[in-house]
């Protein structure tokens, strides 16, 4: 058993008095002449120092708990109204021990909301800016058709149908920010079934084809997949990415180009690696670690006007870690771009 410190203190402080109390005493019997026997001053000084013992160790306990509750109070450092009487310990290296600890998880929930205050800033400066440009196309050509421009009717069709882009264009955007913010508020809800992959590669393709054909580029497999390929997965989340996958291929690919899709069996973890190969622009080595990053474009496409909130990549990245999965990027600049991700075997 562990020895309270407060015992050793009552003790200590007892045995003093006690000390002093048997020396006044006896001074008192040599100078008074009072005849008292060895054994009463021997009891008188037990009792005394019994007395003053507990009298001692239970005010210094009750002292020190006081003011020790009144820093845990203070602190916070545990809820009080759970604080039992006997959790409560006197010994002051226990307290400080906590305090410290109390301090650095203080230390680390500042650091983390410093970093969340910098990202919101971030996120909404990037946001004001993203919308922006559109808006104000969207304005020019609003203000052009209503000072004039409205009467000749070949150039109000053009400029309605410019002014309808601006538009479609900021409800990409608002709603890329619509999923992104369900994504990070990590109230996406996963419905995993099995599909076919393969399927759902062939109906993006479908989806795409318009957009590819403008550049002449082909959409396809590396090669034909005869059987389904069945993954576990949110089949709508999947779906989504592969959009964003393919959308990019196609905007950041050359006129003529290819986007092959492939399908790898990984019998060790039982999971299909799903490659998406083009062979566009590629990325510079330097932006590779950043694409999946909000908002991130690479400056070159920015200035090339390519629609697209810089949030597709980071949109797909979330989808496949909610699916507890990883999505890499090779890349070389002026050669094309491979995305890779796993999704689990469906039994
Ligand atoms: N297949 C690709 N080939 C070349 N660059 C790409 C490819 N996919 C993405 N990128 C680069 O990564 C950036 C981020 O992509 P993304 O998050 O989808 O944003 P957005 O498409 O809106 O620009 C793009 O701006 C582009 O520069
Ligand atoms: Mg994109």
């Amino acid at each position: 058993m562990k020895f309270k410190k407060t015992y050793v203190f009552a003790f200590w402080s007892s045995l003093q008095l006690s000390f002093f109390v048997l020396v006044l005493l006896f001074i008192s019997i040599v100078f008074a002449k009072l005849s008292i026997p060895f054994w009463g001053l021997l009891t008188f000084t037990l009792t005394f120092f019994i007395l003053t013992f507990f009298i001692i160790q239970y005010r210094a306990e009750k002292f020190i708990f006081k003011r020790i509750k009144k820093i845990y109070e203070e602190v916070s450092l545990l809820d009080v109204a759970d604080l039992k009487k006997e959790s409560i310990t006197t010994d002051i290296e226990t307290l400080s021990r906590e305090v410290i600890k109390f301090a650095e998880d203080k230390r680390v929930e500042i650091e983390s909301l410093n970093v969340r205050e910098n990202y919101r800033r971030e996120f909404l400066g990037n946001i004001s800016h993203e919308l922006k440009t559109p808006l104000f196309t969207v304005q020019g050509y609003i203000l052009t058709l209503l000072e004039g421009a409205m009467e000749d009717k070949d150039i109000r069709s053009k400029y309605l149908n410019r002014a309808n882009k601006g538009v479609e264009r900021l409800i990409d955007i608002v709603k890329d920010l619509d999923l992104i913010s369900k994504l990070e508020s990590d109230d996406l809800h996963l419905e995993i079934s099995s599909f076919n992959a393969v399927e759902l590669v062939q109906q993006v393709f479908d989806m795409l084809e318009m957009k590819a054909k403008k550049k002449h580029i082909q959409l396809c497999f590396d090669k034909a997949y005869e059987f389904p390929i069945f993954v576990l997965g949110d089949i709508n989340k999947i779906e989504q990415v592969f959009i964003n996958l393919i959308e990019n291929s196609i905007k950041y690919g050359n006129l003529n180009g290819t986007t092959i899709v492939n399908f790898h069996y990984n019998p060790d973890k039982n999971t299909y690696l799903i490659t998406l190969q083009d062979n566009g622009e590629g990325i510079k080595k330097e932006h590779i670690s950043r694409v999946f990053e909000r908002f991130y474009r690479v400056e070159q496409s920015r200035t090339r006007q390519q629609g697209g909130s810089g949030l597709g990549l980071s949109i797909v990245k979330h989808i496949i870690e909610a699916h507890q999965q990883t999505i890499t990027l090779n890349s070389e600049f002026g050669k094309g771009t491979s995305f890779s991700f796993s999704l689990e075997k469906a039994k």
